[in-house]
């Protein structure tokens, strides 16, 4: 998958899919599964981690799982989420982080962006990096939003939306993020700008759609927001399978004659 597979994708209209991985196993399965990108997102302080933030990802942290999910996905499309306050400070300290996402194995990055970004943004694509924008819901900036509420209730939010999303389209990203907005607000932007929406919690009428990896699988079991498919129980047969090798191991069933050398 390069930039250009996606906007073809796009242009055919067939929804473009996009999932998380953190590790290079997840990664590996991603790739196998032909899923048209893998995003790295900050998202791990959570899954991975076990935060309630996203907000303490490091620029070191975000790197370091690029690089295995690299390992793990040779030929896949890698979006590497830029974690809080990397790419806010200045247009160099922007253009060295998100460059290091692209020597770690990246093919682009995200940005929850805010108008103040999209200058930022433009330069990134000036000198060669692709940009994928978040908006909506930014989970980076809780402490100010204070709750992970559906964006762009009011007219005049919505109006602020689709002008961001319209100025992120004509600077060149490559796609942009819609979390959690009414699937009517999610139309409008889709289909008045000229770059694949993907969405998550915005409904059927994006370009596409992205879920964290965990969730879908059933690996965050007490995270059920409306707007999650939950394809697998994957605790309980994790579960299963670990209480398995314990209830063997404990009754001589495993190893067996098979597993020697
Ligand atoms: O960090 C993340 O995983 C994300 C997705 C939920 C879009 O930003």
């Amino acid at each position: 998958m390069s930039i250009s597979d996606w906007f073809q994708k796009y242009q055919s209209g067939t929804p473009i899919t996009l999932l998380t991985a953190y590790d290079a196993a997840f990664a590996r399965l991603l790739e196998m599964a032909d899923i048209d990108g893998i995003l790295v997102g900050d998202s791990l302080r959570h899954t991975f981690y076990g935060d309630t933030t996203t907000v303490t990802a490091t620029m070191a942290e975000m790197l370091y799982h690029t690089k295995a999910v690299r390992n793990g996905a040779k030929n896949a499309f890698i979006i590497a989420d830029m974690p809080f306050m990397s790419y806010h400070t200045s247009i160099e300290e922007s253009l060295k982080n998100a460059s290091q996402f692209i020597q770690a194995g990246a093919n682009a990055v995200k940005c929850e962006t805010r108008a103040i970004h999209v200058s930022t943004i433009d330069r990134m694509i000036k000198e060669g990096i692709p940009v994928m924008a978040h908006i909506g819901l930014q989970p980076q900036y809780l402490n100010e939003s204070g709750s992970y509420n559906v964006q762009g209730k009011t007219d005049d939010q919505q109006k602020q939306l689709l002008d961001l999303a319209t100025s992120l389209a004509d600077v060149g990203t490559f796609s942009i993020v819609l979390e959690k907005l009414a699937s009517s607000v999610a139309k409008k932007i889709t289909t008045q700008i000229n770059c694949p929406t993907i969405g998550i919690g915005a409904g059927p009428h994006c370009s596409g759609q992205v879920l964290v990896t965990n969730d879908l699988l059933g690996l965050t079991p007490n995270f059920k927001p409306k707007f999650l498919k939950q394809y697998l129980d994957g605790e309980q047969l994790i579960l299963n399978a670990l209480k398995s090798f314990k209830t063997e191991v404990e009754t001589n069933q495993f190893p067996t004659s098979d597993h020697g050398y």
